[in-house]
């Protein structure tokens, strides 16, 4: 139907007979007998002069056959690609007609989401996911050509399995042919790339989609894409080795230039430091360690495990107002309070607790924490861990620079313990990563062997494991770990995190036999699709580099999912819904 694209019109094209296909952008009328309709493709846009006469309105589908022209001295645009040219002698074929769009469809224009949502396929049209999903593609174009490159077997795992645990809740569906049984759907291919490593693939990587049923935020849906990535016979740095190079490959055929690796930081360091495992190092405001300053103070609120400090430059400036807002958020994240401290001329310390503090501690504070004039200090005290998060928080809260500011700082966070902290309800550890991640080698022999009884909590919690994230910009795009592929150190694993020998046969049993029959050492690995390509398109929504994404709420507006079933649907599946509560 077409001899080119509209947007790749350029002078050299002037004298040529072209056809072209796309939907009306705009019409302007240029006097009583001409109009200009802005033709757009996926490519861009092309002015074409056609008869005014003409019946075409936004968005109307045309064929237009005409002839190339250079634009008059003066009226060339220089803001879009084919400035310097208009289709003049135009030939009109309505294709389509189309209703007036019930949203806008210019870039200028916020619309609100559940619209955009709900027209998704006019949402499509703008320019910006035009470009997000042309990113998204080449991003998957490029990442599985060098995963191809290292050697690595694109396998497919199956969508209806059993469970694995990523922490998430299951999806679940039920099965017709044995009713009262259900698969779940895959919070990631997990076990099956270990299986498939049992099985002598030897490099796997899949570009899998994962379901998760959690709730939505900015860089969560239900449904996303990791790049999926498992090898036999290396170490972990083999496998950062890896993905750095697909990471950076498609980093740099979307930008144009390879970014550089900051590489590896070890949890510890990123918890210290940023109060963060997944830290973003575009900006300063770093925690800084206040404990040994208050061991023998009478200020009960500092006689704590630990007390850090953020230093706001310039911030003497809020009102009491804000400062209490930040008060109430670092409760609201866990804290006991907040102390902050104004820096004065002559580097006196203005705040409401000075009072219970020395004149040697407040000295001692301003050299720690290297206290100009005009700054603000915020002061938490509590245990490490607490004191990590509430000014982890806070400083993002007061510095973390726009999406699409300070370049991409791409960071290994390497030796993240093994278990993150303790379960409230049963006790139990919770896998810092999931239960298949193997303990750090000198770590390993305090957890014990099988049968021995648990160690305590402390002993547990200091255990490190052989895990390892993929950090930008303050997101985590990517976990992954050296694998246990020795049956009795997952069934130990398994034991510590409170799962029996009987739920354990039930739901992995058929790992622990895999592993009876010659399992290779093995390490992977999974980042996130969707967040590397937000990133990579200064978005700070998943949601912008997804076609058919849900709303916040999971919904989707579009075809109304999820929606309810009939009742033969439900009597096949043996299923009786409880009435609505
Ligand atoms: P993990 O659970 O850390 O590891 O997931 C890996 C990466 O997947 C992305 N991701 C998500 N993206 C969008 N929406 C979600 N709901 C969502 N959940 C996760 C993130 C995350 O870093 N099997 C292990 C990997 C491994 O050990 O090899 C796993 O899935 O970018
Ligand atoms: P209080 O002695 O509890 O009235 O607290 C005095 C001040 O110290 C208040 O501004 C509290 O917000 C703050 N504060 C109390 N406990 C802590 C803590 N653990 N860390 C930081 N600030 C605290």
């Amino acid at each position: 139907m077409r001899s080119h694209y509209c947007g790749q019109l350029t002078a050299a094209d002037i004298g040529s007979t072209v056809s072209l296909c796309g939907w009306v952008a705009r019409r302007r009328e240029h006097g009583a007998s001409l109009a200009f309709v802005d033709l757009r493709d996926r490519t861009g846009v092309v002015q074409c002069v056609v008869d005014g006469s003409v019946d075409v309105r936004n968005e109307y589908v045309l064929r237009v056959t005409g002839v190339v022209s250079r634009r008059p001295a003066g009226n060339e645009n220089a803001e879009i690609a084919t400035g310097e040219v208009e289709i003049t002698e135009c030939q009109v074929e309505v294709l389509s007609a189309a209703e007036p769009p019930p949203i806008p469809l210019s870039d200028r224009i916020d619309v609100d989401e559940n619209q955009r949502l709900r027209y998704r396929y006019l949402d499509l049209r703008r320019d910006r996911l035009q470009r997000n999903l042309r990113t998204r593609a080449k991003v998957n174009s490029v990442v599985r050509q060098s995963m191809e490159a290292q050697g690595f077997l694109e396998i497919e795992t199956p969508m209806l399995i059993a469970s694995t645990p990523e922490g998430a809740r299951d999806f679940v569906v039920p099965s017709r042919l044995k009713p009262g049984s259900f698969y779940a759907l895959p919070q990631s291919p997990q076990l099956f790339k270990q299986l498939s490593m049992v099985g002598g693939m030897d490099r796997y990587y899949q570009i899998a989609r994962c379901l998760r049923d959690e709730d939505l935020r900015a860089d969560r849906q239900f449904e996303f894409t990791q790049l999926d990535a498992e090898a036999s016979f290396v170490s972990g740095d083999d496998v950062r080795r890896f993905i750095t190079e697909a990471v950076l490959a498609a980093a740099e055929a979307v930008t144009g230039s390879r970014p550089a690796f900051l590489g590896d930081m070890t949890w510890l360091e990123a918890q210290e430091r940023f109060g963060s495992d997944k830290p973003d190092v575009r900006f300063g405001m770093e925690l800084i360690e206040l404990t040994p300053l208050f061991t023998a103070t009478e200020f009960n609120a500092f006689r704590a495990p630990c007390v850090k400090a953020v230093r706001e430059p310039g911030g003497a400036g809020r009102t009491r107002k804000q400062l209490d807002e930040m008060t109430e958020n670092a409760k609201r994240w866990g804290a006991k309070g907040l102390v902050w401290m104004r820096v004065e001329e002559g580097g006196t310390l203005n705040s409401p607790v000075a009072k219970f503090l020395s004149e040697s501690e407040l000295a001692a504070i301003v050299t720690a924490t290297e206290a100009q004039p005009g700054d603000l200090l915020y002061l938490v005290a509590d245990e490490r861990s607490v004191v990590w998060h509430v000014l982890g928080l806070l400083r993002l809260q007061l510095g973390k620079p726009p999406v699409n500011e300070g370049g991409l700082n791409f960071l290994w966070v390497v030796d993240f313990p093994l278990f993150e902290g303790v379960d409230p309800e049963t006790g139990g550890p919770i896998p810092a990563h999931h239960p298949f991640t193997m303990p750090h080698p000198e770590d390993i022999d305090s957890l014990g062997a099988l049968g021995e009884p648990v160690p305590g909590s402390d002993v547990l919690l200091a255990a490190r494991s052989q895990a390892y994230d993929l950090v930008l910009n303050g997101w985590e795009l990517g976990s992954g770990s050296v694998r246990i592929h020795r049956g009795d150190v997952q069934q130990r694993v398994f034991e510590l995190l409170g799962i029996g020998p009987e739920e354990q046969q039930r739901k992995f049993g058929f790992l622990l036999d895999a592993f009876r029959f010659g399992a290779p050492p093995h390490a992977g690995f999974a980042f996130g699709i969707d967040r590397l390509v937000a990133l990579l398109s200064g978005e700070e929504n998943i949601r912008e580099v997804i076609a058919f994404p849900k709303t916040q709420s999971g919904l989707d507006p579009l075809t109304n999912a999820p929606s309810e079933i009939d009742q033969k649907q439900l009597n096949e599946l043996g299923l009786r819904l409880l009435p609505k509560a």
